[in-house]
């Protein structure tokens, strides 16, 4: 037997289309992949800034600033409610940590797509399934009139580890940092990503204005 549903789902007065006409544009999430160092977050605030110069709204959720907050580490919660708290909802980067991380974004980006938002992610996102949920979930890509786009930054472990700007990669290879991406944790690149920008080769700007150049063609925002 079925159980009742105790939440139901409230539909308000202003839509989504209603939004969008206010804002000019359709919302989208755009999904930046790759690993620590591969220059998501770099692309990533460059397209949000080219964007914004064309008046088109955007927000950038970025893996460092996510987990400073929303996402915060069981430490941080301990000390703010004690050390159950913390265990219970805090993230770090075990496997299952991830994939909560993942679908938590997923979620908080796609109430800003409905918002009217172009919203750009930049999180490592190692687990192909854990991008393929977000994917489902804002209904496919945008070819297929879904609301996301899936950027792999496709730099080589080597370019990122000689990058190391937070020596990261130093303390996982010093066996201080345990299942860092890359080093002793998979990263698992995406089968068909709308984009694959090769992060070691052309400069921020360049690979920048292909993501825009992708939102153009798509449809998301006027040229
Ligand atoms: S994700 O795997 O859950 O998507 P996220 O993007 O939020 O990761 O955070 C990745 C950032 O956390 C990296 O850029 C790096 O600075 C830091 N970090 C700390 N520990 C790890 C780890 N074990 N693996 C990967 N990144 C780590």
């Amino acid at each position: 037997m079925s159980q009742e549903p105790i939440v139901v789902w409230h539909q308000h007065s202003v839509t989504r289309a209603d939004r969008e006409k206010l804002a000019g544009h359709r919302g989208c999430v755009v999904w930046f992949t790759g690993l620590s160092g591969s220059g998501k977050s770099t692309v990533a605030s460059a397209v949000e800034a080219l964007l914004n110069a064309s008046g088109v709204r955007t927000y950038l959720l970025d893996g460092d600033n996510v987990r400073h907050g929303l996402n915060a580490t069981p430490q941080t919660l301990a000390a703010l409610h004690g050390e159950a708290y913390g265990a219970r909802f805090g993230l770090g980067f075990a496997p299952e940590d991830r994939v909560e991380n993942i679908r938590r974004i997923g979620e908080v980006a796609k109430l800003m797509a409905d918002a009217g938002v172009v919203v750009l992610t930049a999180f490592v996102s190692p687990y192909r399934a854990d991008r393929d949920a977000v994917r489902q979930a804002l209904g496919g890509g945008l070819a297929a009139g879904g609301d996301f786009a899936e950027v792999f930054v496709d730099t080589p472990l080597e370019v990122c580890e000689s990058r190391d700007p937070k020596g990261l990669y130093k303390k996982a290879r010093a066996g201080q940092i345990k299942h860092f991406t890359g080093i002793d944790d998979p990263y698992e690149p995406p089968a068909s990503p709308e984009l694959v920008l090769a992060g070691g080769e052309e400069s921020i700007e360049s690979l920048a204005k292909r993501v825009v150049e992708m939102l153009c063609e798509a449809g998301v925002v006027r040229r």
